[in-house]
């Protein structure tokens, strides 16, 4: 059996070890994360169905760390790019440390624009290849405000741009052998966040997102929302409403409401 080539990144705990563990069977491995003792344990637990690991243990929030990857890729054969490593982030604008803020937006944004364009060539040559992002609900919350989900603008930002990125792509390869599937799972039980929060019991198990995103995307599903039920309805009124606002808002003169003088 031929094995593809699957790079993963946060392969070392939560929903990117499940990926691996779920894709054992099949593939071979990139595994990207920091903790390389963690990579070195799945490395071994992975041969012992036959499956051949390379480890990449770089830091994703650094403009190196992503180059690291992004020479990896350009070698041209990973068939599957799983971009999934992230890290919270809560708090407020004007509290956040400007320092803190390239980094942030590094890893749980550009670095998952930078992979997949890295993964594109080889994967079009190919006219085969797969690239998987995971975003999350939250990328919906900027318009939200309760106060049981803490500020969390800039995490937010980030994934609503996995989200615009994952879409756009998936629509620029859809007459190709690449496929770009949005994965964007809601409360899940694993070591996010510095296993800080207790999981809500309504929280999903790494497990249950993977088995989503893959059985999606074997649906032909270019966004798969884990726990959403009727997802093709919920996805009609967003488009609905993005046409609504970018085709009736493109207009040569500002809307009635705008029209009014101070005089008037
Ligand atoms: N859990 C949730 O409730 C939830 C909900 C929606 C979306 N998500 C998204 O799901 C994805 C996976 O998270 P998870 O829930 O599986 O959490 P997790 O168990 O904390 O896993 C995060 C993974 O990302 C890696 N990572 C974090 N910072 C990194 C860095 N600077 N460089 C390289 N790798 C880094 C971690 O590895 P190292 O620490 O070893 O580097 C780990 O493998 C994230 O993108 C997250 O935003 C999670």
């Amino acid at each position: 059996m031929t094995r593809a080539l699957a790079l993963i990144t946060g392969a070392s705990s939560g929903i990117g070890l499940a990926y691996a563990r779920t894709l054992a069977a099949e593939h071979d491995f990139v595994l990207v994360a920091r903790r390389e003792d963690r990579l070195v344990a799945l490395a071994e637990e992975l041969a012992t169905v036959g499956a051949a690991t390379e480890l990449l243990p770089v830091d994703l929030s650094t403009r190196s760390g992503v180059a690291a990857v992004v020479e990896r890729l350009s070698a041209g054969d990973v068939r599957l790019l799983i971009s999934n490593a992230g890290a919270a982030g809560e708090g407020r604008v004007a509290e956040t440390d400007q320092a803190a803020i390239d980094p942030f937006m590094t890893l749980n944004a550009l670095a998952t624009i930078e992979l997949a364009r890295a993964a594109l060539p080889g994967m079009l040559a190919a006219d085969d290849g797969t690239i998987i992002t995971v975003s999350s609900l939250l990328a919906f919350s900027a318009g939200v405000s309760e106060e049981h989900i803490p500020a969390r603008t800039l995490y937010a930002t980030a994934k609503a741009a996995i989200v615009a990125f994952t879409r756009g792509l998936a629509i620029e390869v859809a007459d190709t052998g690449v496929r770009a599937q949005l994965v964007v799972p809601g409360s899940t039980a694993t070591e996010f966040g510095g296993g800080r929060r207790t999981p809500r019991p309504t929280a999903m198990s790494a497990d249950g997102v993977v088995q989503a995103s893959l059985t999606g995307l074997r649906l032909g599903e270019s966004i798969c929302i884990p726990g959403l039920e009727d997802q093709a309805a919920a996805l009609d009124a967003l488009a609905s409403a993005e046409a609504t606002l970018m085709f009736g808002g493109n207009k040569p003169t500002p809307a009635v409401r705008y029209l009014v003088t101070a005089e008037s």
